[in-house]
């Protein structure tokens, strides 16, 4: 059966890569971008049907204007996979004084999910794009008040995403199913070419896994777990994740923040 599926971030890498398998699958695909040509471009490049939403999830008037626009369009999504991500950039604040890495990593996805969460039944998905690179949650960086190094950031926004996506799957308990998923390391996007200058390992990797997240039937009962594709099983996230204390700290401060940002 055909399903219709928001992707964030699909103008790139993994994300255009899952927005291609998924249509060419005969699924529907919300394209969605922060660049209009580059949006244009993956509509074009897409075989399928396809929507595109335009929206800089660095800002979160724009975050709040993408689920708006969205739940104008469908009352019901089947799966929304949190993909739109970032590690090196040139302007590391955002206009608030946040780091763009928690911004667009860890409070956007937060954000945008619990404003569709009235269009996503008990059986849809939500896919958030972990990382194997996640380090425990500085939360004076997480409220901006301290600066850290690319990886230390990008290594962080993946951790409190880790922990937002358990602690959501524990106050879903009928549903929809919330699970993390490191798509591999590695793997060539752009990301990795600027990061780390490395050409990377093929992106269908990433791709594949995040096809079966959203709609497979191996990812059926999965809510609340981590996926780990450079095992390709279902694993422990990073031990701070599963530090009840730390979790219920970079919690509070995760609503504070978006909250203020409201
Ligand atoms: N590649 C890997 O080995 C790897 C490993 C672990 C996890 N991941 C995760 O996988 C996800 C996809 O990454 P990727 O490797 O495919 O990177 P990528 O090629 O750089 O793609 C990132 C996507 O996010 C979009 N994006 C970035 N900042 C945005 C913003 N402010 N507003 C809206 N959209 C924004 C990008 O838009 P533009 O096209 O405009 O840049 C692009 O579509 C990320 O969450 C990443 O952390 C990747």
């Amino acid at each position: 059966m055909s399903k219709t599926i928001l992707i964030t971030g699909s103008t790139d890498g993994i994300g255009l890569l899952t927005a291609k398998t998924l249509a060419s699958n005969g699924h529907r695909v919300l394209l969605h971008g922060r660049n209009q040509t580059k949006l244009d471009k993956a509509a074009e490049d897409v075989e399928g049907e396809t929507e595109t939403y335009a929206a800089d999830l660095s800002r979160m008037d724009e975050v709040h204007k993408l689920a708006a626009d969205i739940r104008k369009q469908h009352t019901q999504l089947d799966a929304v996979i949190n993909n739109a991500g970032v590690l090196k950039i040139g302007q590391t604040q955002t206009a608030d004084g946040y780091d763009v890495r928690f911004m667009v990593n860890t409070f956007a996805p937060y954000s945008l999910t619990r404003a569709l969460l009235p269009i996503l039944p008990a059986n849809a998905r939500i896919v958030n794009l972990s990382s194997a690179a996640q380090a425990p949650v500085d939360l004076d960086a997480l409220h901006g008040r301290k600066q850290l190094d690319d990886m230390g950031a990008y290594a962080q926004s993946k951790l409190a995403i880790t922990i937002w996506s358990r602690e959501m799957a524990k106050e879903l308990v009928d549903g929809p199913v919330v699970v993390a998923v490191n798509p591999g390391s590695l793997l060539a996007s752009k990301m990795v070419k600027e990061g780390f200058g490395v050409e990377g390992k093929d992106m269908q990797i990433g791709a594949d896994i995040l096809c079966e997240a959203a709609i497979g039937a191996s990812f059926e009962d999965a809510t609340g777990k981590y996926f780990d594709n450079d095992i390709g099983a279902f694993s422990q996230p990073h031990a701070a994740a599963l530090d009840a204390g730390h979790s219920a700290k970079v919690m509070q401060a995760i609503n504070a923040v978006v909250a203020k940002l409201s």
